[in-house]
C-alpha cells in the first residue's frame, strides 16, 4: 500500500508541476518581464533592445524592462540569463557575439548551444569603421597607412572579448596584419564618448551607434562592413570599394529564454517579436539607423537555433587563426 501512496504522491506533484507550467505558460504573460542586454546603456545593442521591448510591451500588454548587464563581451549577461528561472520572466537580447563566444572563451559560465530556448533573429546591423574626427587620414587606405606607422601608439576602442566591436576590430588587425592596443568598456556607448573626446583613436562599431555621429561630423568614417552602401551614409565607401576585399560583417541580434522555458511561452515571445517588427516606430528608427528588422521567418525559435548553429561553425576558423581567446 505504501509503494501505491508513494506513486500517487509523486504522480500528484508531476501533475501539478505539469499543470502549474501549463496554466503559467496559459496565462503567460502575467507580470513584467525582465530583457536583459549584456552591454552598458546607451550603445548599439541597448538601443535596438529599448525600441523593440517597448512594442512587445504593447502586444504582450506587460511591461518588458530592459536590464544592461555589461562585461566580459555579453558573457556576464548572458550568463545570468542562462542561471534564471525558465519562467518567461527573464530573456535575452543578444548579437553575433552570442556566436563568437563560443569559440573566444576557454570557460563561459554557461553551454551555448544547451542552456537557452529560443525565441527569434531581430535585425542584422552593418558596422562602420570610424576615428576621432581629428585623425588626419581622410580615407581608409590612409587609415591604414597611419596605423601601420603609428601600431605602438595607436588605440582601438571595444566592448570587451566577444563583443561585435572586438570582433570587427580583430578582423581589421587581422585584415591589415598589425596587432594594435585595444581599449575595452562595458559597452560602445561608453567607448563613443571617449572616441568623442579624442580619448581613444579608433572603433568598428554598428551604424545604430555611428551613424548620428558619423552624419554631424562629430566623428570621421572610413568604411562600411555592408554589401553595398547605406541610404543613411551614402557618402561612406563599404571597405570593399575603399580596399579592403571581403571586409563584411553583420552584426545580428537575436532574443532568447533560459533552458526550460515552455515552448507556448518562446512561442508566444516570437509572435509578439515579429508584431514589434512591423511596428512602423520599429522600421522607421532602424532604418533611420542603418539597419531593417527581421522577417517573420527569421523571428522564429527555429530559424535563431539554425543561425547561431551556423555562426558558431563559421566563426571558429576566423577566431583560431586569429589567436585572441579570453581564458
Ligand atoms: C553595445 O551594445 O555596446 C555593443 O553591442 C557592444 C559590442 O558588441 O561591440
Amino acid at each position: 500500500m505504501k509503494i501505491f501512496n508513494t506513486v500517487l504522491a509523486v504522480t500528484t506533484i508531476a501533475s501539478a508541476c505539469l499543470f502549474s507550467a501549463t496554466a503559467g505558460a496559459q496565462t503567460y504573460p502575467d507580470r513584467t518581464i525582465t530583457m536583459v542586454i549584456p552591454f552598458s546603456a546607451g550603445g548599439p545593442t541597448d538601443t535596438v533592445a529599448r525600441l523593440v521591448a517597448e512594442s512587445m510591451s504593447k502586444d504582450l500588454g506587460q511591461q518588458i524592462v530592459v536590464e544592461n548587464v555589461g562585461g566580459a563581451g555579453g558573457t556576464l549577461g548572458a550568463g545570468r540569463v542562462a542561471q534564471a528561472h525558465p519562467d518567461g520572466y527573464s530573456i535575452l537580447l543578444h548579437h553575433i557575439g552570442m556566436a563568437t563566444s563560443a569559440s573566444l572563451y576557454r570557460k563561459l559560465a554557461y553551454d551555448t548551444l544547451n542552456d537557452f530556448e529560443y525565441v527569434g533573429l531581430v535585425t542584422d546591423v552593418p558596422m562602420t569603421i570610424v576615428a576621432r574626427k581629428d585623425l588626419e587620414p581622410t580615407d581608409l587606405k590612409g587609415l591604414v597607412d597611419y596605423i601601420k606607422a603609428n601600431k605602438d601608439t595607436v588605440t582601438v576602442a571595444n566592448a570587451g572579448i566577444g563583443a561585435a566591436s572586438h570582433l570587427c576590430g580583430m578582423m581589421l588587425m587581422s585584415a591589415i596584419d598589425t596587432q594594435l592596443t585595444t581599449v575595452p568598456y562595458k559597452g560602445t556607448g561608453p567607448a563613443m564618448t571617449d572616441l568623442l573626446g579624442g580619448q581613444v583613436d579608433i572603433m568598428c562599431d554598428q551604424t545604430t551607434n555611428t551613424t548620428k555621429q558619423i552624419q554631424a561630423g562629430t566623428i570621421k568614417a572610413y568604411a562600411t562592413t555592408s554589401p553595398e552602401r547605406l541610404k543613411v551614409l551614402p557618402e561612406v565607401p563599404t571597405a570593399a570599394e575603399a580596399g579592403l576585399d571581403g571586409f563584411q560583417v553583420g552584426i545580428w541580434h537575436a532574443i532568447y529564454a533560459p533552458k526550460g522555458t515552455p515552448a507556448a511561452v518562446t512561442e508566444r515571445l516570437s509572435k509578439s517579436l515579429q508584431v514589434a517588427l512591423k511596428d512602423p516606430n520599429v522600421v522607421a528608427r532602424f532604418a533611420e539607423l542603418g539597419t531593417v528588422p527581421s522577417p517573420d521567418s527569421d523571428a522564429t525559435p527555429a530559424a535563431l537555433k539554425a543561425k547561431l548553429e551556423s555562426e558558431i561553425v563559421r566563426w571558429k576558423p576566423v577566431i583560431e587563426a586569429a589567436g585572441q581567446y579570453a581564458d
